[in-house]
C-alpha cells in the first residue's frame, strides 16, 4: 500500500472520530480499526507478503499510523467524558436561591391535645390511662352503672343501639364496671376516649369524647374530689381557676354532684363564652353508688370510691375560643391551622 493511502486512511478515521458525537459512536470506530478484523490489524497482516526489504519502511508506516489514531481516540474519549460530567453537573445543578417548596408544618387537633394535656395531669397525680371498647354491651354501658333497662334515667343518653344488648357507648362511664372487675383497690385510673349519642346542634355532636375519672380506695370522701378536681382545673385553665360544687343527680354516684368553673376568658367576671355567670359547667362526678362497686366485686363496706366524667369536645372548646362544635369535626385546614 502507498504510503499516500495509508496517510488518507489516517485522515479518514481521524476525522470520524473528530465527528463522533458519542462513546458508542467512538468504540465502533475504534473496532473498525484496531480490532481484530479493523482496517490497520487487516493492514499489519499483509505486511508479511511484502519483499522483505519493504517491510521495515511499511512497518514504521503502519505503527505511526496505528499511534495517530489510537492518540486520536485517546483524546477524543477524554473529550466526551469531559463533556459527559459538564452536561451531568449542569443538568443536576442546584439553585440554592430558589425559594424553598412549601412544606406546611402540621399541628395536633385541639381534641387529641386536650386529651394529652389532661392525662399528662392525671398522670402526675398518681392515675394510670385505660381506654375501653367505643362498641360496648348494654350491661357495662348501663346495667353495671346502675342503670337497668327500661329505666327513666337512660332517657338521658340518646343511645345508638346495634341490638337490644350492643350499642355505640354513650359515657365513657363505661370502663368503670370493666376496670373494677379486674383492678384490686387501691387504684386510680382515668378513661379519655369517643363517645355517641343521636344528638346534633352547635354544642353536641353524634361522636363526641369524654373522659372518666375513678378512683377507689378505703376512705375516700367529697374532699378528696374536691382537692384533686380543683387541681386538675388550675392546671388546665390557669392558676386562679375557682369550682363550684352543685347538687346534681347520676343513677352511678351518690351523692352526685355537677361541677362549674370559672370561666377562664374572664376570670369569672361575666362575658359572651359564660353567658355574664362567670361560670362554665363542665362536669359530672360524685361518690360511686355503693351498688355500682358491690355489682363489680368490690366490698363497698372496706371500700369507697370517686368518680367524675366530662366533654373533652366543651373543654376544648372553651380552651380554644371555638363556638361551634362542628368545626372540630369538619378537618377545614384553615380552621385547625389556627389551633397551632
Ligand atoms: N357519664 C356521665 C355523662 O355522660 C358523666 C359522669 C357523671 C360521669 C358523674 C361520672 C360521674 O363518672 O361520676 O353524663
Amino acid at each position: 500500500m502507498e504510503n499516500t493511502e495509508i496517510k488518507r486512511l489516517q485522515s479518514e478515521l481521524i476525522a470520524e472520530i473528530d465527528a463522533a458525537k458519542d462513546l458508542k459512536t467512538l468504540n465502533e470506530i475504534r473496532v473498525k480499526a484496531l480490532g481484530k478484523a479493523g482496517a490497520i490489524t487487516a493492514l499489519s497482516k499483509g505486511m508479511r507478503d511484502l519483499p522483505a526489504e519493504e517491510r521495515p519502511v511499511f512497518g514504521a508506516q503502519i505503527n505511526q499510523l496505528r499511534g495517530a489514531v489510537e492518540e486520536s481516540l485517546q483524546n477524543k474519549l477524554n473529550a466526551l467524558e469531559q463533556e459527559n460530567l459538564l452536561r451531568q453537573l449542569e443538568e443536576e445543578k442546584v439553585d440554592i436561591t430558589e425559594p424553598a417548596k412549601d412544606n406546611k408544618l402540621g399541628s395536633v387537633h385541639p381534641i387529641p391535645d386536650v386529651i394529652d394535656r389532661l392525662t399528662d395531669i392525671c398522670v402526675d397525680m398518681g392515675f394510670s390511662v385505660v381506654e375501653g371498647p367505643e362498641i360496648e354491651s348494654d350491661y357495662y354501658n348501663f346495667e353495671a352503672m346502675n342503670i337497668p333497662k327500661n329505666h327513666p334515667s337512660r332517657d338521658m343518653q340518646d343511645t345508638f343501639f346495634f341490638t337490644d344488648e350492643i350499642l355505640l357507648r354513650s359515657q365513657t362511664s363505661a370502663v368503670q364496671a370493666r376496670e373494677m372487675e379486674t383492678r384490686k383497690p387501691p387504684f386510680k385510673i382515668v378513661c379519655p376516649g369517643k363517645t355517641y349519642r343521636n344528638d346534633s346542634d352547635a354544642t353536641h355532636s353524634p361522636v363526641f369524647h369524654q373522659m372518666e375519672g375513678l378512683v377507689v380506695d378505703e376512705n375516700i370522701s367529697m374532699a378528696d374530689l374536691k382537692s384533686m378536681l380543683t387541681i386538675l382545673m388550675r392546671r388546665l385553665f390557669g392558676e386562679d381557676t375557682t369550682i363550684r360544687f352543685r347538687p346534681s343527680f347520676f343513677p352511678f354516684t351518690e351523692p352526685s354532684i355537677e361541677v362549674d368553673v370559672s370561666c377562664p376568658s374572664c376570670h369569672g367576671k361575666g362575658c359572651s363564652t359564660c353567658k355574664g355567670t362567670g361560670m362554665l359547667e363542665l362536669l359530672g362526678a360524685g361518690i360511686v353508688n355503693p351498688k355500682v362497686l358491690e355489682m363489680s366485686g368490690i366490698d363497698s363496706k372496706k371500700y369507697r370510691g370517686f368518680a367524675f366524667g366530662f366533654g373533652l369536645d366543651r373543654t376544648s372548646m372553651i380552651l380554644n375560643g371555638i363556638n361551634n362544635i362542628r368545626n372540630l369535626y369538619r378537618n377545614d385546614v384553615r380552621f385547625l391551622e389556627q389551633m397551632k
